[in-house]
Parts: C-alpha cells; sequence; structure tokens
C-alpha cells in the first residue's frame, strides 16, 4: 500500500499533526503541502489522508484567508504561501483510491473542515475508509493539547491496518 498525508496549515498545529499521522501510518509515508501534493504524487498513492483546520466552522475560505493576512493577535503570521485547500480539491485530478480526512479545532466547535474535504475527494472519485477526525488544540492558535499528538499517530497507525489488509 502507498500512502501520502496532504495538509494545510497556517500556525503548524495540523503540519504537526500530519506529520504524527504519518509516523504512526509507517515509516516513510510522505507529508506534503497542496503544493507537493501534486497529480503525480496522487496518482502513486492507494491512501490519501488529507487534514486542515476548522477556521469559522468550515475548511477555510477565501474571506478567512484575507482576514487572518491582516490578523494581529496572532503570536505569529498565518504562512499563505501554500495553494488554498478549497483550489486543491477543485483542482483535483479523478482517483480511484480511499481516503481519510482530519481536523484539527475546538472540541466544542460546531463545523467541519474533514467533511468538506471528504465531499472534494468523493467527487473526485476516492472512496472513504473513516469517518472525520478531529484533534483538539488548546487554544486559538495551539498549541494542540496534551495527548493529541500520540493521538494522531495511533489513529495514523489505525488507518494503515485495513489498508494494508485490502
Ligand atoms: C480566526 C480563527 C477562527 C477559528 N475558527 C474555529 C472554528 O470555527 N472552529 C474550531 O474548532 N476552531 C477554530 N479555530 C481554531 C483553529 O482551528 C486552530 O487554531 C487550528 O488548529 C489552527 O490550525 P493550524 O495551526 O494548522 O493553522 C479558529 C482559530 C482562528 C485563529
Amino acid at each position: 500500500m502507498t500512502a501520502i498525508v496532504v495538509y494545510e496549515s497556517f500556525w503548524g498545529n495540523t503540519a504537526h499533526v500530519a506529520r504524527a499521522v504519518a509516523e504512526g501510518m509507517g515509516p516513510g509515508t510522505p507529508v506534503l503541502t497542496t503544493d507537493e501534493a501534486t497529480a503525480e504524487a496522487l496518482g502513486s498513492a492507494d491512501l490519501v489522508v488529507v487534514g486542515a483546520p476548522i477556521l469559522g466552522f468550515s475548511l477555510t475560505t477565501a474571506n478567512m484567508r484575507k482576514s487572518i493576512a491582516q490578523d494581529r493577535k496572532a503570536p505569529q503570521a498565518a504562512d499563505l504561501s501554500h495553494t488554498p485547500m478549497r483550489e486543491w480539491l477543485d483542482d483535483l485530478p479523478r482517483g480511484d483510491g480511499r481516503y481519510a480526512t482530519f481536523e484539527t479545532g475546538f472540541t466544542w466547535s460546531p463545523g467541519s473542515s474533514g467533511r468538506v474535504i471528504g465531499r472534494g475527494l468523493a467527487r473526485a472519485g476516492y472512496r472513504v475508509i473513516a469517518k472525520p477526525e478531529r484533534f483538539i488544540v488548546a487554544g486559538s492558535y495551539g498549541p494542540m493539547r496534551d495527548g493529541e499528538i500520540e493521538r494522531a499517530r495511533a489513529w495514523g497507525a489505525a488507518l494503515a491496518r485495513p489498508a494494508l489488509a485490502g
């Protein structure tokens, strides 16, 4: 089985979770930004695991990107250098692999980014293998709550097991 992990991350929390998921899936599992997750990288993957933060109760919109570009409360500037996940999903070439999604955010928050990502992947032909998983932040800009990185590693390992078998 060939798996890749793809993520969007502005302050590094989702990137941190993505690396842990990939570690759990197995050594050498690539962790790619949306720019790195090209048609070629996707074409060779049987399992695509994709994650993004929840911002404004959903997957980040163009308006939210404008707003966080001007956010003066953030401890560090948001990294807006990569292709927006929404654009990446719109441009996704057709695929026949499997997928799972994850999101970072608060426990209490309604809305989801994982579900929006899942709809994009399903539209392109991918088949879901797990419910979207949420990993919890300790504050608006992170860091991840204690234990969440370990949980992400375990979730990655659990995803890889049935995929390896089937
Ligand atoms: C402007 C702003 C809006 C947010 N909106 C939500 C939200 O609606 N629901 C939620 O669960 N978390 C929300 N969060 C928390 C983010 O999901 C959390 O900080 C996330 O882990 C950031 O991921 P990143 O560091 O990978 O960019 C928000 C944070 C910010 C700064």
